[in-house]
């Protein structure tokens, strides 16, 4: 038989997906599943978002384009870095566009890594972070960040995973699935360990906007960090743009050299009208509002669940409340089953999808992922039937 890239036997069909195919199946059967399991947005992307591209196609942008992206959208994405984030970018040598954060993720990885280098990965984390690392024929070697540390790796830990082979380090903040972010304090610590041990530091931004307490701190806006910073962004999550694919890397200009051969030769290049739009949506004033009024329904919505939590007070679902991203990481510890069980029972009896921690890696064991990017009415009667759920379980 002919034989295959085996670098994909070490690489498991995702929780999320699995779980996500079996909802869509009970649907399609008529059953009337509320689905709390997706992280993509239930508002509509702004209509003058949807007017740019419109304009962009009657223009004629329907053929090839620029591979690194146009340069109004790379000088849109710089404003958008300096604005929120507070770092100068080059747009001409240091940002490319991507087709969407997953891509901006690859392209960093293939940018910097060879065969065998091990990459730093928090656990849990989506699950991505690693499977690309190995896609790459790379090892992801996970970094605990318990819950007992609030989700974010002790200092100590980065170093103990540390070998000579260590070429990088991957954050995700705010996290999927645990919504945690880091002081900025810390992210001071961890790019000095970055900087003794010559580390890349790939940070995955794509929930940078959506916090509910003081604004987290880009890994790359720590003093003297820019320079081994790889910064993955997109459109998809603050500005319910999930479907039209559209991110960027923003790194030093070598590694965006590199990103962009990449690019080039997987991708060719973001379509041209998709391009337009975003570089509207980054910097135009109503759609900033239209994002603010997004961020403010994800606030009352989770708001809403702690409120549930409060008035239910279950023992056997903890309701830890987020710091950033629309993600609850429920904590069904209590329950002593694993996340799968529970998920599947959640699914059958309740009727409600969500994701097992699992799927994040060991440290997500014992929690479930349930999003509140879902509508008020779905997110609050789903919530009440998984506590409902629980109480009725055995533990
Ligand atoms: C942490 C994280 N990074 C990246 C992505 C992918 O983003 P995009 O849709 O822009 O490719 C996701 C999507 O769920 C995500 O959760």
């Amino acid at each position: 038989m002919n034989a295959l890239n085996r670098q994909f036997e070490l690489i498991r069909q995702s929780a999320t997906v699995a779980m996500a195919d079996r909802i869509l199946a009970l649907k399609a059967s008529g059953q009337p599943i509320i689905g709390l399991q997706v992280g993509d947005p239930d508002f509509g992307t702004p209509p003058a978002v949807l007017a740019a591209a419109s304009r962009a196609l009657q223009a004629g942008l329907t053929h090839y384009g620029p591979s690194s992206g146009y340069l109004d959208l790379r000088q849109a994405i710089a404003t958008k870095l300096q604005r929120d984030e507070g770092v100068v970018y080059d747009p001409a040598s240091e940002i490319l566009v991507t087709h969407g954060g997953i891509h901006a993720y690859y392209t960093a990885l293939q940018a910097i890594l060879n065969p065998g280098d091990e990459v730093l990965v928090p656990d849990p984390t989506w699950a991505t972070h690693a499977n690309m690392v190995v896609m790459l024929r790379g090892e992801a070697v996970r970094v605990p960040a318990p819950a007992e540390h609030g989700f974010i790796p002790p200092l100590e830990a980065w170093a103990q995973a540390l070998t000579p082979k260590t070429r990088a380090i991957v954050l995700n903040y705010p996290s999927n699935p645990t919504g945690a972010y880091p002081t900025r304090d810390y992210l001071e610590q961890l790019q000095a360990f970055a900087e003794a041990h010559d580390l890349w530091v790939v940070s995955d931004e794509v929930y940078g906007s959506l916090y509910y307490g003081e604004r987290p701190t880009s890994a790359a806006a720590v003093a003297g960090a820019k320079d081994r910073t790889l910064i993955v962004n997109s459109l998809s999550k603050t500005y319910a743009m999930t479907g039209w694919r559209v991110g960027f890397l923003a790194a030093p200009a070598r590694v965006i050299a590199n990103a962009l051969k990449a690019s080039q030769n997987s991708i060719t290049c973001v379509a041209p009208f998709i391009q337009k739009a975003a570089a509207f949506a980054l910097v135009d004033p109503e759609v900033q509002v239209a994002t603010a009024q997004m961020r403010a329904a994800y606030t009352q919505r989770r708001a809403l669940v702690l409120e549930i939590a409060r008035e239910v007070g279950s023992t056997r679902v903890l309701v830890p409340p987020p710091m950033g991203a629309f993600y609850f990481f429920l904590d069904v510890r209590p329950l002593g089953r694993p996340s799968v069980e529970v998920c599947e029972g959640i699914l059958e009896v309740a009727q409600v999808g969500l994701v097992p921690g699992s799927a994040f890696g060991e440290q997500g064991e014992g929690f479930v992922r349930m999003t509140i990017a879902a509508s008020d009415a779905d997110v609050g009667a789903g919530f009440r039937k998984i506590l409902a759920w629980a109480e009725k379980e055995k533990a």
